[in-house]
């Protein structure tokens, strides 16, 4: 219960920096951020991304001063995501479980120069290594099947936990998919291996930007509405998320974030177990497109949603901004 007005005046609190700082709910640090990070082939290479203004896909030796970067930001956690080069796409992903494909090759370099002051985060789904950019593998209809796409996901799973990934991030949509790489890493000696499941991860506009960065942008036909969310669905996000822990996900994601706080709001309220959102690439563009015509400045408007994310009940943020966010939350 509240009092009354000119009892309480609200604005009391408000009125100094130091009460605002002593009031306030919600805090951010760099501890709350996820780094994700392009990989791409070669040497000393760095290639700047067009459509995401300030992230560059780096090869690995440049990956593994990222993830310097990140020990000495404090950011935990880096997430992979490989540019896989054309020749080495095919239909049916098997890049995917090559034990010495570029995310291998990152996990390791990583590993080597950092070992366990930073996490490593790895994307399970195939459309970095499709020829035609979908996330599974495709029937003679070209609907994306889902137990076939599971059985290699498996695979690919195992695959990164062997070159040495802390937390596995399913992020393709298929039905039973924790299950099936939960007990294979119990199975297969990784039982401290961690699944942050993309749970809820909607059939969104927003993730154009990151198509670009790892080349499946021009290759992808059509949509991928038979497996990701309806944007219009909350109810069944809280299903989704359901299942996904009772087949032995650690932790659950949100995809993508701002337009979906309601959904991360759900989510902690139901089930009180550690949720991220993923600030998705088109989220990262639109806050540098404001910056880049005058209408608000990056710094603010990253702030102010960050600290959005974590009001509405979330562990942690998934950002291409976390850089740019930890020097800020570092002074
Ligand atoms: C791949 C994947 C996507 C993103 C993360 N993992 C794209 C997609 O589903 O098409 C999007 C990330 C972003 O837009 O920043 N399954």
């Amino acid at each position: 219960m509240t009092g009354h007005y000119p009892n309480t005046r609200l604005r009391r609190t408000r009125a100094t920096g130091w009460s605002r700082s002593l009031h306030r709910e919600t805090t951010l640090s760099a501890s709350d951020l996820i780094w994700p990070l392009f990989v791409t082939s070669g040497k000393d290479a760095e290639e700047p991304i067009a459509s995401l203004p300030g992230v560059s896909r780096w090869s690995v030796d440049g990956i593994a001063a990222r993830a310097k970067e990140a020990v000495s930001l404090g950011i935990p956690v880096v997430a992979l995501f490989p540019n896989t080069p054309a020749e080495k796409r095919s239909d049916d992903g098997g890049e995917a479980t090559n034990p010495d494909n570029l995310m291998c090759q990152a996990i390791r370099a990583i590993k080597d120069a950092c070992g366990d002051d930073l996490g490593v985060l790895t994307d399970v789904a195939l459309d970095p290594y499709t020829s035609h950019g979908q996330d599974g593998l495709l029937d003679a209809a070209g609907y994306v099947t889902n137990d076939d796409t599971v059985a290699v996901l498996v695979d690919q799973a195992l695959n990164q936990a062997e070159a040495g990934a802390d937390i596995i991030a399913p992020s393709d949509m298929m039905d039973g998919r924790i299950g099936a790489i939960r007990r294979a890493l119990e199975m297969g000696g990784h039982p401290n291996v961690q699944i942050m499941s993309y749970a809820a991860k909607f059939a969104s506009a927003f993730y154009g930007p990151f198509r670009d960065a790892v080349g499946s942008g021009g290759l992808l036909k059509g949509d991928k509405k038979s497996y990701q969310m309806d944007p219009a669905n909350g109810d069944e996000a809280l299903r989704e998320v359901e299942f996904d822990l009772a087949e032995g996900a650690d932790s659950v994601m949100v995809k993508p974030g701002l337009a979906y706080l309601d959904i991360i709001y759900r989510v902690r309220e139901r089930f009180g177990v550690p949720v991220f959102a993923y600030q998705v690439s088109g989220e990262y563009a639109m806050i540098e497109a404001a910056q880049s015509v005058g209408a608000g400045d990056r710094d603010a408007l990253l702030m102010e949603k960050l600290l959005a994310f974590k009001r509405a009940g979330c562990s942690g943020i998934l950002t291409y901004h976390a850089p740019v966010a930890a020097r800020l939350l570092n002074g």
